[in-house]
């Protein structure tokens, strides 16, 4: 009876951020059609099978999430893990960045930042208002509103679809039980922002250690805010670039990647994979989670084409084409297998022993 309790709970607390989402969602069209009216977008149009799919996406990824709890892959408290003080807090500023946001759109300002942003040392393409977000990721403000950002985009579920990699990191670390001269197994969240999926794994794997890199400042000093008041390993985060990571060959027993390849150009992601093949150390297991692809979902298309119309993704055309799996292989993996999960994409790659 409890467990019913809980999942009920669970939907309950899925249902209220999806309905906030779509609120919000709501105030923001009406407020732009209001404030610039000007301000159109062309848009794929969709069909009653369309929104039925995504539905019954959404509910089989929220159905796995609770299974996956429920049979110890995680605790039960992650599915219940948000952060509330942030949204209340920052909320209100999501919405008043919205002018701005449609100003830079009218204008086609894609790569703006503060005079005050130190810009020199990043690499170009990494150099954009990724979703027209004021800085791209290069401020406090950018990080602070980000993970809300997510939410509201994906209905609530971002965090459902970061701990998919969960089960296959588990599966990863239950193989590699030979330590050698190593105190405890090791995980890179490569490009872990504001330390969201560092948080999944900092709960369902207390006795490993943590890393996570990122290019972005902020967003690492954000990271360290949320990771530091949980218990659990307490991550090492390191400032660096995915395609040229300052840890030795060999290194890590598995690594994550969520969210990272569209934001890249084609090359910076073969980069990026052929550096992570270099610190996995071998028998290890890379996970990746992304959008899907319309190689192979053609029937949620439209999400896909809509996508880069309202956000500024100046590379998701072109990685909705692109066959990462022969780009893992390319680089030396081996057994790459996928999953789709709602509006996400999985690959689970094994370096040989
Ligand atoms: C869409 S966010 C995803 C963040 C996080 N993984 C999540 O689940 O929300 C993309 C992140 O990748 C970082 N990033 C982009 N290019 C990078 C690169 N070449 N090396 C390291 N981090 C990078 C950005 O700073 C940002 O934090």
């Amino acid at each position: 009876m409890p467990e019913t309790i809980t999942k009920l709970a669970y939907q309950a607390f899925q249902n209220g951020k999806s309905a906030f989402s779509l609120g919000h969602r709501t105030l923001a069209t009406q407020l732009r059609q209001w404030l610039r009216p000007e301000l159109q977008f062309e848009l794929a149009s969709v069909d009653d099978d369309f929104l039925a799919e995504v539905t019954r996406r959404r509910e089989a990824l929220l159905q796995v999430d609770w299974d996956e709890a429920e049979a110890g892959i995680y605790p039960e408290a992650l599915l219940f893990d948000n952060p509330w003080d942030d949204f209340f807090q920052y909320y209100p500023a999501v919405v008043w960045e919205l002018p701005q946001l449609w100003e830079r759109i009218l204008n086609k300002e894609t790569q703006v930042f503060d005079a005050a942003i130190n810009t020199q040392g990043f690499p170009r393409y990494y150099l954009q208002n990724f979703h027209h977000q004021t800085d791209g990721y290069l401020s406090e403000t950018s990080a602070n509103l980000y993970d809300l950002q997510v939410e509201l985009l994906f209905s609530g579920s971002a965090d459902a679809m970061r701990r998919r990699v969960l089960a296959p990191i588990k599966q990863a670390l239950n193989r590699q039980v030979t330590l050698g001269d190593r105190q405890t197994q090791r995980v890179l969240d490569v490009a872990c922002g504001t330390g969201r999926t560092l948080k999944q794994l900092q709960g369902s794997f207390p006795d490993v250690s943590l890393y996570g890199l990122d290019l972005s400042p902020a967003y690492l000093r954000k990271a360290n805010q949320l990771l530091s008041q949980a218990s659990g390993s307490l991550p090492q985060l390191a400032q660096g670039q995915g395609e040229a990571m300052p840890y030795r060959d060999n290194y890590f027993d598995a690594l994550t990647c969520v969210f990272l390849f569209h934001e890249l150009p084609g090359p910076v992601r073969q980069q990026v994979i052929d550096d992570c093949f270099r610190v996995t150390r071998p028998g290890g297991t890379l996970v990746i989670c992304d959008s899907i692809q319309a190689i192979d979902t053609p029937e949620l298309e439209p999400m896909m084409a809509n996508f880069p119309v309202l956000f500024h993704e100046p590379y998701y055309r072109d990685y909705i084409q692109d066959d990462l799996t022969t780009r893992l292989e390319t680089a030396g993996f081996t057994g790459v297998t996928t999953q789709a999960h709602f509006v996400s994409k999985y690959w689970i790659a094994h370096k040989p022993a």
